[in-house]
């Protein structure tokens, strides 16, 4: 069915366009066995906090069989599931509990790459005429015997790594255990797509792509990301995999451009849903130290970019919508108050969030309002990014506490610390010891007390997730932005015909007097608020610490 949206073009409606999405990260969710890794019956077992929870879509991060050097990003085996997260009779026993729920289960498909140990790697590397060379990258020594170039790992240091057995190098953009695979190879591609179809046989909702914009790469040219066959492999994907099923899918897309972002997206492209971009992120970070480095908090900056993103994406594409990720610090932390103001400007971001267009994600622990977790020590990190860029750093010169002031800031651990569940010993995640250190304020946030609380964050989501199921202009609506310049509130509306949604929030932890523009001075219906609700947006406003709110009006 087509809905008029208001400059009068139409956009098809699809399920996805209301659906709010909950990523899990198995190892971290919910431990069934008490070996400290969390597994997929834990994550069967918690069907009903999520569903209480109003989501539709449970995105997993790789539950597939791995010697786990990336956490289930490195994979031996596409159809097997990884031994500590249980078993195929155990993820088909999820896909339908979930099912029974109104939940669908998308699946993380990381096929940049695979582990050195799958079966094609451990035969691609015997010898230089292996019927399975070409599906990975190998390339000559250079002159000097060094690397074939430059080519740098995302992980640090050099994306080559000279293989003794054969005298070659094999590329790895993340880690020497991650070898890229050959996507020039058409029998790489076939081998991708039977994978993917043998998945979406067993019901799943549909893909999280990896790393997707690095599938066209050209070596020899140095490209990495947005090569000139990616699109058309993109397109080949969808004909020969998902484009004929109603199911959802992401990109993963650190370089995307609004551009691109059509391209991915568009509704006559046949490639995906959308993509995540991650302008929003990297605009905080340094220009030279990238994330290991903040920059002061940039209220304006952060505006322009989702501004950019919606009227880019306005009639056309589609916006996903996240704050964090298991790559990612905890949100409340990195844009909002964790200690002065921690409900209320967790609250905040995800109002601001919730409300734009696009498809919101959560990230497991943020509907409770999980926090950057306080490591004092490298020894306490796992992730193996933050490991080799410890070495890199302390090589470089650094000292260890600027290193780990950085980590606890930016590092991708903070995500993936053990979901906080109750104020039982390790918060409830495991009758084990947890394979990384559980956040010391479990005793206070965490989602047993949070349920049980009419104010809680937990229910603010809850709130929020319903909001968009019972509002179009919450899915369709045009966005205008108001005071772009503001350093400290954020204000934008959505209109869908008559209908209109005013969004006043505060990123201050000060109050803050606001005088509103004329056109936003309206009565209405509050509906969310993290403060008092008021049925006003008046002339002069004073803002709470952190306050957000949401009217909504009728022309
Ligand atoms: C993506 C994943 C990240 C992983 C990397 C390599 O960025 O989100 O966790 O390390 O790809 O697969």
């Amino acid at each position: 069915m087509p809905v008029v949206v208001p400059d009068n073009t139409v956009q098809d409606i699809k399920w996805w366009h209301s659906a709010t999405v909950y990523q899990v990260y198995p190892r971290s969710f919910c431990d069934s066995d008490g070996d400290g890794i969390g597994d997929i019956p834990g994550i069967t077992s918690r069907l009903d906090y999520l569903q209480q929870l109003g989501i539709d879509i449970i995105w997993l991060s790789p539950i597939y069989q791995s010697p786990m050097d990336d956490n289930g990003y490195d994979i031996s085996d596409y159809r097997a599931v990884a031994p500590e997260f249980g078993t195929l009779e155990d993820f088909d026993r999820l896909v339908s509990e979930a099912r029974a729920r109104g939940i669908g289960i998308i699946l993380d498909l990381v096929v940049n790459h695979t582990s050195d140990e799958h079966p094609w790697f451990l035969q691609s590397r015997q010898t230089a005429d292996n019927p399975f060379r070409d599906f990975y990258i190998w390339r000559k020594p250079a002159d000097d015997g060094g690397p074939p170039n430059d080519l740098q790992s995302s992980f640090g240091g050099p994306a080559w790594s000279l293989d003794p057995t054969t005298g070659e190098y094999y590329l790895h953009l993340f880690s020497r255990r991650q070898p890229d695979l050959n996507w020039e190879n058409p029998k790489v591609r076939a081998e991708v797509y039977a994978m993917m179809n043998w998945w979406l046989d067993r019901g799943i909702a549909g893909f999280r792509m990896d790393v997707i914009d690095y599938i066209g790469k050209q070596v020899d040219r140095q490209v990495v990301t947005d090569g000139p066959h990616l699109h058309d492999y993109l397109q080949e994907m969808n004909a020969s995999t998902f484009g004929g099923r109603d199911i959802l899918t992401v990109g993963e897309t650190w370089s995307a451009t609004p551009g691109s972002a059509l391209l991915y997206s568009g509704r006559d492209r046949k490639e995906l849903c959308m993509v995540f971009q991650f302008e929003h992120v990297t605009q905080q970070w340094d220009a030279v130290h990238g994330k290991w480095r903040s920059k002061p908090f940039d209220l304006a900056g952060l505006k322009t970019v989702f501004g950019k993103w919606q009227l880019a994406l306005a009639n056309d594409g589609w916006n996903a919508l996240f704050w964090g990720n298991h790559d990612l610090p905890r949100a409340v932390s990195r844009y909002g108050d964790a200690t002065g103001y921690h409900s209320q400007s967790a609250k905040m971001l995800a109002t601001v969030l919730h409300l734009l267009k696009g498809t919101p994600f959560v990230y497991q622990g943020e509907e409770i309002g999980m926090t950057n977790m306080p490591f004092t020590s490298i020894d306490q990190y796992r992730d193996i990014e933050t490991l080799n860029m410890h070495r890199l750093q302390m090589e470089a010169g650094l000292s260890p506490e600027e290193f780990i002031r950085g980590a606890n800031e930016s590092g991708r651990d903070n995500a993936r610390t053990p979901m906080q569940w109750s104020a039982a010993p390790h918060g409830g995640f495991s009758s084990g010891t947890p394979w990384i250190e559980v956040n010391p304020n479990y005793v206070t946030v965490n989602a047993e007390r949070a349920m049980t609380n009419d104010a809680s964050i937990w229910n603010h989501y809850r709130k929020l997730i319903a909001l968009r199921k019972a509002h179009p202009v919450i899915v369709y609506g045009d966005y205008q932005p108001w005071l772009d310049q503001h350093p400290d509130v954020f204000v934008y509306t959505r209109r869908l015909e008559e209908v209109r949604l005013i969004v006043v929030a505060s990123f201050s932890p000060g109050q803050v007097r606001l005088t509103v523009p004329t056109e936003l001075v309206a009565e209405g219906k509050c509906i969310i608020w993290n403060y008092d609700p008021s049925d006003k947006i008046e002339a002069e406003m004073v803002l709470e610490p952190y306050e957000a709110i949401a009217l909504l009006t009728v022309a």
